[in-house]
């Protein structure tokens, strides 16, 4: 593995000539990590941004998440993507990129990838997530198109897209699935649109999906499973904690708290404290004082009509190509471009 320094103030990894990735120096990302959960553990209301769910073990507990019967996003999302394949083939053509923000096991990606294997002899993938499982997830895809070349950035998705604007002029296709979005507070959100937007040029494509706003119950046990496991996953944040910031947070000792605010149209997550305690952060020399049934706000998932996204993509200088939905209409992908 040859390591490189380049402009972008990225160390370059590269592993062989179909294979590289970007990745901030080791240094910044465990400043930000310290810094953000010591800032957002000392607020009134205390919360833990859900970027830093996803180490290896909280990537892999959402792909576990993904399988779930009760977690309809997925294969709601992977049915939109194979009802459009035939129409993505011809809007798209030789020139696009693949440029995907929160890639992660990247396997939704494989859709868009048959989509440009149809139509490109080369095709270029730049997958943007903050998790290393973005290693993982492009040796595998390696596997499978054997014309694919991939250069990953291991970094949040504004790094990502600042990479992405001063890398060169070809056309660029972004996805953003998963409904992602929704983890933005609604401001956050339009401001990110913006960014995304800005980045792009007039040729370039923006693919999206989002979450549509239906039933209490079934967005409830969406998010909080029989078996546990998106308990487990944000439970694990405090897991990481412990281990990269010397923590003795007792896992036992909170809980998942997960519901449907149908008045703000999301779900909001907590980690909730079961008692009075006091938990050390070692290697920041922090101690953080919980009261029973404190709160520790871990993530939003916010869930939209169909007028809110034509106003919101209107608001942020998107023009919408295509907007599909399933058969249920639980979910929406779309197409935009800049106005
Ligand atoms: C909800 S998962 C979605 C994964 C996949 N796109 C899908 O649709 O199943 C979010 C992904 O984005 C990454 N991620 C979350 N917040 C991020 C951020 N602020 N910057 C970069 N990546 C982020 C996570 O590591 C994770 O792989």
């Amino acid at each position: 593995m040859s390591i490189l320094k380049n402009r972008f103030q990225y160390k370059k990894y590269t592993i062989d000539k179909k294979l590289c990735y970007f990745k901030p120096h080791a240094t910044k990302i465990e400043k930000s990590f310290s810094e953000e959960i010591i800032f957002g553990l000392s607020l009134k209301n205390k919360m833990v941004q859900p970027k830093f769910f996803y180490d290896i073990q909280g990537s892999d507990l959402f792909d576990k998440i993904c399988a779930l019967s009760e977690y309809y996003l997925t294969r709601t999302e992977i049915e939109i993507l194979n009802n459009i394949r035939e129409e993505l083939t011809i809007t798209l053509d030789s020139g696009y990129r693949l440029v995907e923000l929160g890639s992660g096991s990247a396997t939704k990606t494989r859709i868009i990838l048959d989509v440009l294997n149809k139509i490109q002899s080369k095709i270029e993938y730049f997958p943007i997530d903050i998790s290393e499982i973005l290693t993982e997830s492009s040796e595998i895809l390696l596997d499978s198109y054997s014309n694919l070349y991939i250069t990953g950035i291991i970094d949040t998705y504004e790094g990502g897209l600042r990479f992405i604007e001063e890398y060169d002029d070809k056309k660029n296709l972004i996805i953003f699935l998963g409904s992602s979005l929704g983890n933005f507070a609604e401001d956050d959100a339009i401001h990110f649109l913006k960014q995304i937007n800005m980045t792009m040029k007039r040729s370039d494509l923006f693919l999206i999906g989002l979450d549509l706003v239906k039933d209490k119950k079934i967005l409830d046990k969406a998010y909080d499973d029989s078996q546990g496991i998106t308990s487990q996953f944000n439970l694990n944040v405090l897991q990481r904690i412990n281990d990269d910031l010397g923590g003795n947070f007792d896992l036992n000792k909170f809980e998942h708290h997960a519901f449907y605010n149908q008045e703000l149209q999301r779900i909001e997550m907590y980690l909730k404290s079961k008692s009075d305690q006091l938990v050390h952060i070692s290697k920041t020399n922090t101690d953080v004082k919980f009261n029973k049934n404190e709160l520790i706000h871990t993530e939003y998932s916010h869930k939209y009509t169909v007028p809110q996204i034509k106003k919101m993509m209107n608001q942020c200088n998107f023009k919408i190509n295509n907007m599909w939905f399933d058969s249920n209409q639980y979910y929406c992908v779309l197409l935009v471009s800049k106005f």
